[in-house]
């Protein structure tokens, strides 16, 4: 049974890991930057497969009221089977609770990305080109929470 809990300094081996199955050779990213992510104010949370971490999601707290998404990865094996969306989901419920403002950017042609946040109820705000280095655009999405 797939478990959600929170993020542990100690995570950051197996957050890095994650990355380069998907990243591999892309400059970004680094330890360091992992590690910089993870410090708080965020929303940090790894979903756990037994013992084993199959994904992560690391929010951080911007200002209020704007909360931004910088690392969101599910090992390839265990994507579409919902443990995105339960990353996700937790992550809302914290929003929903502090701040109302949830934002990522997105590569355009990443299709799957693009996807996962339109059917998550986000919407597109802005194409900004050389976002992700010179010639690739990316797209900044955002999802709204009725908080107090
Ligand atoms: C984006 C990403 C994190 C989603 O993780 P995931 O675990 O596959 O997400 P889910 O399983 O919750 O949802 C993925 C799809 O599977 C479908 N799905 C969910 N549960 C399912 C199930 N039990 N059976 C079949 N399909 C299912 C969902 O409908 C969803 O479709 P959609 O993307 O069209 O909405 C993952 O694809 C990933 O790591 N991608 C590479 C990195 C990336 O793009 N990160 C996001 C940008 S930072």
């Amino acid at each position: 049974m797939i478990k959600i809990r929170r993020l542990k300094q100690s995570d950051l081996k197996s957050l890095y890991k994650l990355g380069l199955e998907e990243w591999r050779g892309e400059r970004w990213l680094t330890k360091k930057f992992l590690k910089q992510t993870m410090r708080p104010p965020g929303y940090d949370f790894v979903a756990l497969d037994d013992k084993n971490i199959i994904g992560v999601i690391l929010v951080e707290i911007l200002d209020k009221p704007k909360n931004w998404i910088f690392y969101f990865v599910v090992e390839k094996k265990y994507r579409n089977k919902g443990v995105g969306n339960m990353l996700l989901k937790t992550v809302e419920k914290r929003c929903l609770k502090d701040s109302p403002l949830l934002f990522v950017d997105v590569g355009v042609d990443d299709k799957e990305g693009n996807k996962f946040y339109k059917n998550h109820g986000f919407k597109k705000q802005a194409k900004i080109k050389d976002w992700f280095g010179i010639g690739e655009s990316g797209i900044i999405y955002s999802k709204k929470f009725n908080s107090k």
